[in-house]
């Protein structure tokens, strides 16, 4: 599998957010994590589909949209019109899981799947037939800069494996406390897409930290 990394944009310095997402392309980015969030489902407010439309003018990275939305499938069309190259849902949200990848997959892009930290992998299998993507918290969703949750590796190598069972080439994504260390661990789990917002944002030399995440990972997939 590719290994690829998102910076995700929540780390970034909001006053400049179109530089800051032309400076992550300059970096080796293969794609930008943009965290969406209403305030009811995490107890956090980002940005809203308007914003990640004119961020779109911004650069042709790709966009990874993150989702955490109580009801994302009132959304979805917002943030398809918005520019997004990837949207993900949570399982744990209130609308249909499979009407919004079936709604996401319709308009020509990718769709992705995510589970909270307390969700088992089990509940994203039904999706695997649909999903481009699943994305696996290792982190409780809502903020930045917390610590990864170890529970969740157990959980990627048994995604990674039914994955391999089905012969199907998902991107399994982690998202939160990622850092080279913690990246290996993931990868070495099957994980080969990689979210970052502090890790590589915080430090001053950005290009440097997607590198090493880069390394990490590449280094240890699946060993
Ligand atoms: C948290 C977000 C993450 C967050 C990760 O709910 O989904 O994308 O930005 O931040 P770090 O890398 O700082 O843990
Ligand atoms: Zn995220």
């Amino acid at each position: 599998m590719k290994i690829k990394i998102s910076p995700s944009l929540l780390s970034c310095d909001y006053s400049r957010m179109g530089e800051e997402i032309k400076n992550m392309k300059r970096c080796g980015a293969d794609m930008l994590h943009i965290d969406i969030m209403d305030g009811h489902f995490v107890p956090n407010i980002t940005i809203g589909a308007p914003v990640v439309k004119s961020l779109r003018g911004c650069s042709d990275i790709c966009f990874d949209v993150h989702l955490m939305l109580s009801e994302p499938l009132k959304f979805i069309p917002d943030f398809i019109n918005a520019g997004a190259d990837i949207i993900t849902v949570h399982v744990e949200s209130a609308s249909d899981t499979r009407k919004c990848l079936e709604t996401i997959k319709a308009a020509g892009i990718k769709a992705g799947v995510s589970v909270k930290p307390s969700t088992d992998i089990e509940n994203v299998f039904e999706y695997l037939d649909i999903a481009d993507m699943v994305l696996v918290m290792t982190v409780e969703p809502g903020f930045g800069g917390q610590s990864f949750i170890d529970a969740a590796l157990p959980k990627i190598e048994q995604l990674r494996s039914e994955c391999e069972a089905r012969s199907l080439k998902t991107d399994i994504e982690v998202d939160g406390g990622i850092n080279p260390a913690t990246a290996a661990e993931c990868a070495q789990c099957g994980a080969n897409v990689f979210v970052s917002g502090t890790t590589i944002f915080k430090n001053p030399d950005p290009e440097q930290a997607i590198l090493l995440l880069r390394e990490a990972s590449t280094e240890n997939y699946m060993k």
